[in-house]
């Protein structure tokens, strides 16, 4: 009997990566999937529990930790990153460490432990904001915020190592995603959590960005395809077309919660508030990919998880998130200005 061959899943303790292992363990019941997660504020390893998977602790900037997690690694899929904009805003330096050094390390790690194949998860927010029309994987990058800037440089640094390694390597670039298990510092999560606990729901300038949302498990299937059929050396973009305003998915996440929408506040808007991002899949599409959830789906779908998920959510609030939370909104909510249906 051959050996099953191994899939190592970088910041696979986080939101994004748990969902993909998970994803991977049912419809891939053959690999073997390894972890290796820093276990930073973001990472938990309650989201692997019962997943079949190995999980190694370490940083991925770490060269002898990276290189000792890709040994006999077949394929490498990364998603470990700093990824929250409002952080990015209070240091930054938490996000160049991660998500430019860590990338190139470990990437470069991968080509010296020869690597059959490797999938590096980018985001949208390297095209900067879009007021109409969608991006596609050649426009230029155009970052417009410290979290988004880190990410454009870590996604250029693996297309030169593509271009002078022939390190076979895909990036795929995603919208807003939602769904069990999101730190509750994302708008969809800490929402939910809000709403169940009777606080104020913070909402930023008068709730007009727009997102698009997707599903984890569909990020997943997303990263999957890329994986087996992305062609070395290309960006593939990963949208859901459920675009939405912050306003109306606070007002529906209040409905299906049960809670009044007056919790919903208007606060000082984030500093360089990206307006919308909007990506064309159809690169993507034509692999023969597609998205499960519409945005009615996926909304309820996460609302539903946290509802049901107390146990996981509640011990969160408490320690760091707590000293975050009031740094961030303390001053934000007081006189904020109620929300009238
Ligand atoms: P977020 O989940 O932080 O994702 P991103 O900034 O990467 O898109 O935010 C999603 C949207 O929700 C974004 O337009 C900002 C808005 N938002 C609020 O209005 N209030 C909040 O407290 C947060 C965290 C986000």
């Amino acid at each position: 009997m051959s050996a099953r061959p191994i899939l190592l899943v970088a910041g696979g303790a986080g939101f994004i990566g748990a969902n993909f292992v998970r994803h991977v363990r049912a419809n891939r019941p053959d690999w073997q999937v390894r972890v290796l997660d820093a276990l930073t504020y973001a990472g938990d390893r309650r989201r692997l529990d019962g997943a079949g998977c190995e999980l190694i602790v370490g940083d991925i900037a770490h060269r002898p930790t990276a290189a000792a997690a890709l040994q006999g690694a077949s394929w490498l899929v990364n998603v470990a990153a700093e990824t929250h904009v409002d952080r990015s805003l209070l240091d930054v330096e938490p996000f160049l460490h991660a998500n430019v050094l860590g990338v190139q390390r470990l990437f470069e790690a991968a080509r010296l432990a020869g690597v059959a194949k490797a999938v590096h998860v980018s985001t949208d927010e390297v095209y900067g904001e879009t007021r109409g029309g969608a991006f596609r994987e050649t426009d230029a990058l155009a970052p417009r915020n410290p979290y988004a800037a880190s990410k454009a440089a870590g996604d250029l640094m693996l297309l030169a190592a593509w271009q002078t390694h022939q390190f076979p390597l895909c990036i795929t670039r995603g919208v807003n995603t939602i769904g069990p298990w999101q730190h509750p510092e994302k708008a969809v999560p800490l929402f939910t959590i809000n709403a169940i606990r009777g606080q104020p729901l913070p909402l930023y300038g008068r709730g007009a960005q727009q997102r698009d949302r997707l599903h984890v498990d569909d990020h997943a299937s997303a990263i999957l395809t890329v994986l087996e059929r992305g062609e070395p050396g290309e960006v593939y973009n990963v949208a859901a077309d459920n675009h939405c305003d912050n306003l109306t998915v606070a007002q529906r996440i209040c409905a299906r919660v049960g809670a009044p929408p007056s919790l919903i506040h208007f606060v000082t808007d984030r500093t360089g508030h990206d307006w919308n991002y909007a990506l064309d899949a159809a690169k993507l599409r034509a692999l023969g990919w597609e998205r499960r959830y519409d945005f009615g789906a996926a909304l309820d779908a996460a609302v539903d998880w946290y509802l049901a998920s107390p146990d996981w959510w509640e011990p969160i609030l408490e320690g760091e998130f707590q000293a975050y939370y009031d740094r961030q909104y303390g001053e934000r909510l007081a006189g904020a200005e109620a929300f009238r249906a």
